[in-house]
């Protein structure tokens, strides 16, 4: 072999190495940006904000206090906004969804994260912020595809597989019937009102809590687990 192509064979590997190394950081920024979007003032330790944010709409007197600083309560479980579940029910505001911004500039989503309109500069940290647009700009996915609006039912999802997922990494926490900790909706119950947030959960884990995010393991595993849980009891 030629020095050259030893030298192009090594390049290529560093290259592979290195994007690999990348992915893994990727994905645990993505995860903790989810977590972030569920409830941020949780997951870094701060204190719950104080009042209604003001980008709450005036119309929705339904939900006022902390809830309505988390992202998810404006942009949805979907992040689909007004488009999405949260077109109707007690998180009707009218705000738009983010899924355009699946693709774009980190930079885009920080500087609208700072702008007074969210109002979050010093309140998180630059690691938040670059979490946050992470999870926005290279963690979504066709939320429609893997779920069907209509029905809430998972698509495509394989309950058998999900069940062994369910209880070989859930049921200790969770129980066998997804009904522990004690105070917490049953699951089965949970993933057919609001499967969005389920999913999400899955994907990201529970902000504030060792629950583990299956986001590494790609997209169809958490399906699967969706697609099971939808058939434990309900209470
Ligand atoms: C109280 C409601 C509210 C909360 C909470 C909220 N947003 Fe927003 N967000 C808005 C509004 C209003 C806009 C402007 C777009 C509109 O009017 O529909 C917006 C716009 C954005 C945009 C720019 C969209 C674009 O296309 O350029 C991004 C990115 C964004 N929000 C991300 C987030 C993230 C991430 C969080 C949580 C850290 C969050 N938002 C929390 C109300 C909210
Ligand atoms: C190490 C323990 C642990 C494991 C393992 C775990 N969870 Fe959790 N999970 C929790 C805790 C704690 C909560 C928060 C409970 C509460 O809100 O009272 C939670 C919350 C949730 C929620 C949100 C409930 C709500 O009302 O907001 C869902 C959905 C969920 N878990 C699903 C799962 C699934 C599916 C798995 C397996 C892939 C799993 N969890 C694995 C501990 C765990």
């Amino acid at each position: 072999m030629e020095i050259k192509q030893i030298a192009s064979w090594l390049l290529a590997l560093t290259f592979i190495a290195c994007s690999q190394l990348g992915y893994a950081d990727e994905v645990s920024s993505i995860v903790r940006g989810g977590k972030l979007y569920d409830k941020w003032y949780a997951v870094i330790g701060a204190a719950k904000p104080d009042g209604t944010h003001p980008a709450w709409p005036a119309s929705n007197t339904k939900k006022k206090g902390a809830t309505t600083h988390r992202c998810k309560s404006c942009h949805g479980w979907d992040l689909m906004g007004k488009d999405g579940a949260y077109a109707s029910g007690s998180y009707k505001t009218g705000i738009s969804g983010l899924t355009q911004l699946q693709g774009a500039s980190n930079t885009k989503v920080i500087a609208a994260l700072k702008a007074s309109t969210h109002g979050y500069a010093g309140k998180m940290s630059d690691e938040d912020f670059t979490d946050l647009a992470n999870f926005v700009t290279k963690g979504q996915f066709d939320i429609d595809a893997v779920i069907d609006r209509s029905s809430k039912k998972a698509k495509n999802g394989n309950p058998s597989k999900g069940e062994s997922y369910y209880n070989t990494v859930c049921m200790n926490c969770h129980g066998k019937t997804g009904t522990e900790p004690d105070g917490m909706p049953a699951l089965g119950a949970l993933s057919n009102k609001n499967p969005w947030e389920v999913i999400q959960k899955v994907m990201n884990g529970q902000p504030d809590s060792e629950m583990p995010a299956m986001r590494a393991f790609g997209l169809q595993v958490s399906v699967d687990i969706l697609s099971y849980v939808q058939t434990l009891p309900k209470e």
